[in-house]
């Protein structure tokens, strides 16, 4: 589509056919479209009518008719919507839509003159007309009934900054190409890429380095505009000059403007200049746009609305998913920053550092939490908070939401810096970094030396959560552990290294709380972290949330408040609490008691409806594997271990688990289908089934007609090849073989060795694994054939198979041999009960995956897990075991959905008792008891696997990720061809 007309055509086409299909929502019948309706002073271009002819609603679709047919108009822009309005006005419809062909905003019709903040709006950006067309019907009907919510007020006014910046980008774009030609320009930019570390990225894909760097330049200046307006509205700001904003165009210009205004409001965190963006010419289209917006602006109150929500949002939803990705750039929630802040803030002198700060959060928890502690004066407070970021833009809305804290009060100085928080060093008195704020020294090149930041009493964050292997720079990110004598695992996500650098900035006694992944408690990588801290911290308290308690998903996170101490012996006895946080707390005091609660005994847990606290003196949490455990775990599973523990055994007790079979190459080894040997013409003597996974059987008996995976097994053929062999031979054992091989008229296997040997399998120093294995390089030995299988890793299924037909296996599933006397069937039966797969949920291994973290076992794992001892188990017992999990193994196969679930509720019921589970005080069974008990359990695996699910993928990537809570808002909407921008209210910083 490229011009106008065409919007208005396709617009008005869609709509007419969903007409046509009948289009009635909430009562109200759609019956017409009427485009190009003419009207004083102009034409409506599209009238949706409803029964009576009445019209609805007004669109107004428009496109400037520019040489770029991507570049539309904006649907926020007053002139835009003051036309539309005026003709929804004097048709008498009650509402109206602006549309540029990739955003649809939706007004209620207003008198004109209702500032940005009072209209009522909604917003969509369109992917498909064509079903978009359909779904809008509904939705103008929808809000008309109050069934469809407006945008919340400030979301308007978030929109209407979005799409001021992507057009101002554009523009930006286009004076980019212009400098493009200017030398001067071109080397300052390379070298501006280069200290971003874009070089070779700049080298692969030169636009989408003009993409960030011309999103950031708009950014940057949308900033200067909407604070300026902010500085005139606010009372303390009296000298702030007369900015013509006509006038910005030329660089020059606007250059001068901002200095006289930095010159009289002293505010460089803002309007500090920066040559490689500021030297961007306005294009006159971008003039344009930065005199509607200034004039909109002009219209409603900043002073008063403009406040840390705002900013917050403007962190949270302008800056597009894939830039937020990279620089984990994610909004804290206003309720952690206040549980955080009040947990380390103890005192009215304490100075507080953010070395992630993004939109400046913590920053504002800080300075609210020394306000409440008695300090106030503006200026003092600003002096005692400092932030980082490695990134302008947030730092810049750190910058104003401090400022904003007391606007009848100048700021003169907020001490956020732009750096990589890695690049500073400590102990450097003075640091050369590029500043936000404003500075002491100017040097040539527009840096400045300062002393920062200083030993602070307290350093907050949510440090940004990037996967170890995306990290831009690990080397500088680990740079200072050598100097601290640790090392961090080289798989630890990049938070690890907050943890380890802040604490170079911390006193002795100073407290630091962070919002982190989860993964450091229960990851492989942890345990060095851990140790830097069991000998550096006196580890108070480490915090999970139901993430419910969240307008937006907090997923696989926690709260770890530490406090410094040089004194091992303090260290060591000091308390730490576990917490798990189920329930809303009002009162954030109340939840600073459960999580500093010092009466309980260490080594016990408090379980309510509520919370769990695990108490544990320092010492012996340094022994234990698993904290997390401890904060997710379902009771059931304590008790288990407390109360059942003499029970129970661990499985090697009763059975040996080994490694699964390897083949030195899979993919030549393995087929995954019939038709790929069979493509060889591969002899079917020559090819055996191979358990690969438990997943293509959805059953607990392994059976010879179950799918499954082919290998080339040879391993009989040579052995009576070479075992035939009389005398000495003189050529090597694979020549035998295939000569034979050749005179029984195997060509199809001769034709595949072939294809082996020219990728070198035979080549025992180009494939030395598979030349290992068995006598001869094609022979890869004889997999183990166990009678009971355990996976070595699972997603939601936990069964144990039983292998009578003698499948081999692979080593992904681990071979389970019974020792003698243990009867097979009793044992399948235990491990197939509920009561293992919580068991194994307990002490497997959560290993992270794109749709769901799956459980993993190693060998080791799988030998120490907790099993009931059947060797303790009366006749009577195994009896009932045995005849559960045989009627399962003979009738599962016949068996419906809810057949299942009766036989695994059977066998449930029969191994609990046996360990005395559903037993009453006087050790009588209690059958009431012991299906509470079942379902007990039951529910704890569903519970477990749930949590499981919702770590997994893209989501954990992200600390507070938003993805997930898109992802659901399209679902809950349901609403075809679009998605919605912006939906939902964001909690204020007082609802505790
Ligand atoms: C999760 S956000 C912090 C959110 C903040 N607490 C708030 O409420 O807005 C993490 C921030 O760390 C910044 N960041 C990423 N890497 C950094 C580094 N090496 N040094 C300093 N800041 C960094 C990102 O730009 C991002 O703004």
């Amino acid at each position: 589509m490229s011009s106008e007309a065409e919007i208005h055509f396709e617009l008005y086409r869609h709509l007419m056919n969903a007409i046509e299909e009948g289009a009635s929502h909430y009562g109200i019948t759609y019956t017409n479209v009427e485009p190009e309706q003419s009207l004083e002073g102009g034409y409506a271009d599209l009238v949706v009518e409803t029964e009576r002819g009445d019209p609805f609603f007004i669109i107004e679709a428009k496109r400037e008719p520019v040489d770029d047919p991507d570049r539309g108009i904006d649907p926020y822009s007053t002139q835009v919507i003051d036309q539309a309005s005026r003709y929804a006005t004097r048709l008498g419809a009650p509402y109206f839509a602006t549309y540029n062909g990739r955003k649809l905003v939706l007004f209620k019709t207003f008198e004109r003159g209702v500032s940005l903040l009072d209209r009522k709006s909604r917003d969509y950006e369109v992917e498909d007309i064509s079903e978009f067309a359909g779904a809008l019907l509904g939705e103008v009907a929808g809000v008309d009934n109050d069934e469809v919510e407006w945008n919340p007020h400030s979301d308007t006014f978030i929109s209407r900054l979005d799409s001021f910046h992507s057009l101002l980008q554009d523009e930006f774009r286009d004076s980019l190409e212009s400098k493009l030609d200017d030398d001067s320009f071109v080397s300052e930019y390379e070298e501006w890429i280069g200290d971003q570390g874009w070089t070779e990225d700049y080298e692969d894909d030169p636009e989408e380095v003009h993409t960030a760097y011309t999103s950031q330049a708009s950014y940057l200046f949308m900033n200067k505009l909407v604070f300026l307006k902010l500085l005139e509205d606010a009372d303390a700001y009296v000298d702030v000059p007369d900015v013509d904003l006509g006038d910005l165009a030329e660089p020059e210009a606007r250059r001068q403007a901002f200095d006289d205004l930095m010159e009289n409001v002293d505010f460089e965190a803002i309007y500090e200049q920066e040559e490689i963006f500021d030297s961007l010419p306005l294009t006159e289209k971008a003039q344009e746009e930065v005199n509607l917006l200034t004039d909109e602006l002009e219209s409603y109150d900043l002073d008063d609305q403009f406040d840390y929500d705002v900013i917050g949002q403007i962190y949270k939803e302008i800056i597009p998913a894939e830039e937020r990705h990279d620089l984990g750039q994610y909004y804290t929630p206003p309720r952690v920053v206040d549980l955080i802040t009040r947990l380390t803030i103890d005192d009215e002198t304490d100075d507080v550092l953010d070395p992630a700060c993004g939109s400046g959060g913590f920053l504002v928890g800080a300075y609210n939490r020394l306000s409440s502690l008695g300090v106030d004066d503006h200026e003092d407070i600003l002096s005692q908070v400092h932030g980082i970021d490695i990134n302008r833009f947030p730092a810049h809305l750190s910058a104003i939401n401090l400022a904003v804290q007391d606007l009848s009060t100048e700021t003169h100085n907020t001490n956020i810096e732009v750096t990589d928080f890695f690049n500073v060093i400590h102990g450097q008195d003075r640091v050369t970094v590029d500043r936000a704020s404003v500075g002491d020294d100017e040097d040539d090149d527009g840096s400045y030396e300062v002393d920062f930041p200083p030993i602070v009493d307290a350093v907050v964050a949510n440090p940004p959560y990037i996967r170890s292997g995306q990290i831009d720079d690990v080397e500088n990110a680990g740079s200072h552990l050598e100097g601290l004598g640790y090392e961090l695992d080289g798989n630890s996500d990049i938070y690890c290294y907050f943890f380890t650098h802040a604490y170079e900035f911390l006193e002795e006694e100073g407290k630091m709380g962070f919002l982190t992944s989860n993964r450091w408690l229960s990851a492989d990588y942890g345990e060095e972290l851990q140790e830097f801290l069991f000998d550096n911290f006196k580890i108070h308290s480490v915090i999970d949330f139901r993430q419910q308690m969240f307008e937006i998903p907090l997923i696989s996170t926690c709260i770890t408040i530490l406090e410094k101490c040089n004194d091992p012996e303090e260290r060591r006895e000091n308390r730490t609490n576990l917490v798990h946080i189920k329930d809303r707390f009002d009162d954030l005091e109340e939840l600073v008691d459960v999580v500093r609660d010092d009466d309980q005994e260490f080594g016990t847990m408090n379980i309510n409806s509520r919370f769990r606290r695990a108490t544990f003196r320092q010492d012996t949490l340094r022994d234990m594997e698993r904290w997390d455990r401890y904060l997710f775990g379902p009771k059931i599973y304590f008790e288990l271990l407390s109360e059942y523990e003499d029970q129970l055994c661990s499985v090697d007790d009763l059975a040996d688990v080994s490694r699964g079979f390897t083949s030195g190459d899979n993919d030549y080894f393995y087929f995954q289908e019939q038709n790929e040997y069979e493509e060889w013409g591969i002899e079917e003597e020559f090819i055996s089934p191979l358990l690969k996974h438990i997943s293509p059987t959805e059953y607990i008996d392994l059976k010879e007609e179950d799918p499954t995976w082919y290998y080339l097994d040879a391993t009989e053929y040579v052995e009576d090849v070479l075992d035939a062999q009389t005398g000495f031979e003189d050529r090597d054992d694979a020549e035998v073989v295939k000569e034979q091989l050749e005179e029984d008229g195997y060509d199809g296997v001769i034709a595949y060795l072939e294809h082996g040997e020219n990728q070198d399998l035979n080549d025992a120093d180009e494939s030395p694994t598979v030349m290992q294995k068995g006598r001869v390089w094609f022979d890869i030995g004889e997999p183990d054939k166990p009678p009971l299988i355990l996976a070595k890793e699972y997603w939601r299924d936990a069964r144990v198979l039983r292998n009578t037909s003698g499948i081999a296996l692979d080593q992904r599933n681990y071979p389970v041999e019974p020792h003698d006397g243990i009867d097979h069937l009793v044992l399948l039966g235990v491990l197939n009960s509920s009561l293992m797969a919580m068991i194994r949920e307990m002490e497997g291994r959560e290993q992270q995956g794109m749709a769901m973290n799956r459980n993993e076992l190693t060998v080791g794992d799988a030998e120490d897990m907790r099993i009931p001892d059947i060797r303790d188990f009366s006749e009577g017992e195994a009896d009932s075991i045995r005849s559960a999990i045989s009627e399962w193994l003979e009738e599962e196969r016949e068996a419906s959905e809810d057949e299942q679930d009766e036989f695994k509720q059977k066998l449930d019921r029969a191994v609990l008792p046996a360990i005395g589970f559903g037993e009453d005080e006087d050790g009588e069974l209690d059958e009431e008891l012991l299906d509470e008990r079942v379902e007990e359990i039951q529910q704890a695996v569903e519970d477990l696997l749930e949590r499981r699910e919702q770590g997994a993928g893209l989501e954990t990537e992200v600390l507070i990720g938003d993805e997930r809570e898109e992802e659901e808002e399209v679902d809950e909407f349901d609403l075809a061809g679009a998605t919605r921008i912006s939906d939902g209210g964001q909690s204020s910083i007082s609802d505790w």
